[in-house]
Parts: C-alpha cells; structure tokens; sequence
C-alpha cells in the first residue's frame, strides 16, 4: 500500500472511493477546488494496481471578516477507506501526514473536523488514535438531522490540554 500526495488524476478516485463510503458526497468542481487551492493537504492510499483505496481532503481556512480573531486552521473535509483496506492503519498515516503539512506549510493552529455523533470507528480514530478532543456538539448539522462532533487537535500539546 503506498500513501502519497494527491494528484489530479486522483480526484476521479477519490470521487469513487467518497461515493462508496459517505453519504456526504461533493461535486467534482469541490474536489478540483480543494486540490488546487491546498495542493500539500491531501494525499490518497493506492493499491500494488494504483487503485485509490482511500483519501484525505483538507482545507485551510484563514481569520476573515466573519471571525477576524479566528486562527488559521487546518480542516479535514472528507476521510476514507475502502471497507476491504480498513484497520492497517491507512486513515492514520493519511491524517498524520495532512496535520503534518497544515502546521509545517501553513503555519495552522490546529486540525478540525465534524463527524456524526454515531460514527464510533472514526470518533476512536480522532480521539485515541490522534489526540481529538470534541470542541462543541453541532445539533442537527447533517442532512439526515444527526449531529455532529466539531473536533480538534491543537498541534501545540499544552493548547489541547488547554482548549
Ligand atoms: C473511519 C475510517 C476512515 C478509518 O480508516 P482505517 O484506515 O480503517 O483506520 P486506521 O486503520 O488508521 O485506524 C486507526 C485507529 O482508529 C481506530 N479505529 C479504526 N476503525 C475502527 C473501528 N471500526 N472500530 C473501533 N476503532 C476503530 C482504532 O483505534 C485504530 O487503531 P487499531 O487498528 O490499532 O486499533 C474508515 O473506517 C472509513 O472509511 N469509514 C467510512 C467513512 C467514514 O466514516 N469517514 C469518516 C467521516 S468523519
């Protein structure tokens, strides 16, 4: 299995690969959006064949007139693995290597993310795996009425002992 960066002739993948596992699914003009505006966030998990088996996609967003004192921060989009590649620890690799380049590229704060307040498999990854804390509950937040967890990880450790 090879993780690496994730190229445009992934988004076709990725797209597939999204489609499979999530309900939450995206236009490709979403997908080229988030590729060419964060090239360094978001990396793909390829079978020996070079099939995608799993993706990242993040984004950055920066303090604007809505919320001036807000930090630069990296956000995770969408996470996945196709069912038949989970528990390798392919999602962790991809995570690690997203944070990694949203600090170190983009100087962010810290990593955040939604997840549905039932989606125990990614709630453990976040949580015990990458250190998540949950930040607020955001009631209703999905399009079947779930709520989602607002997630994050500080990349300073005293900051998510702190938040
Ligand atoms: C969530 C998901 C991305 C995890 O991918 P993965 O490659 O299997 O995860 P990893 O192998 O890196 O797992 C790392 C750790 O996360 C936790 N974890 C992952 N899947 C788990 C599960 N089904 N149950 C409990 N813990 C789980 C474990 O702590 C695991 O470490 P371990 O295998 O040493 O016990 C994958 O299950 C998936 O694609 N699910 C459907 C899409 C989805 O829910 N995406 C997240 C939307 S927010």
């Amino acid at each position: 299995m090879n993780v690496r960066l994730a190229r445009a002739e992934d988004l076709i993948g990725m797209q597939a690969s999204n489609l499979q596992n999530l309900p939450e699914n995206y236009t490709m003009r979403f997908w080229i959006y988030h590729l060419m505006s964060w090239p360094q966030l978001s990396y793909v998990a390829e079978d020996h064949k070079g099939r995608i088996v799993g993706y990242v996609l993040s984004k950055i967003d920066e303090p604007d007139e809505d919320n001036p004192e807000g930090e630069t921060h990296g956000h995770v989009n969408s996470i996945s693995v196709l069912r038949e590649y989970r528990r390798l620890g392919i999602a962790r690799k991809m995570m690690l290597l997203s944070q990694d380049a949203m600090e170190k590229i983009y100087g962010a704060a810290y990593c955040s993310l939604h997840v549905r307040k039932s989606n125990k498999a990614a709630i453990a990854l976040y949580k015990e795996t990458l250190g998540f804390e949950v930040a607020k509950v955001e009631k209703k937040y999905y399009g079947d009425g779930e709520d989602a967890l607002y997630m994050r990880l500080y990349f300073d450790p005293e900051e998510n002992q702190n938040s």
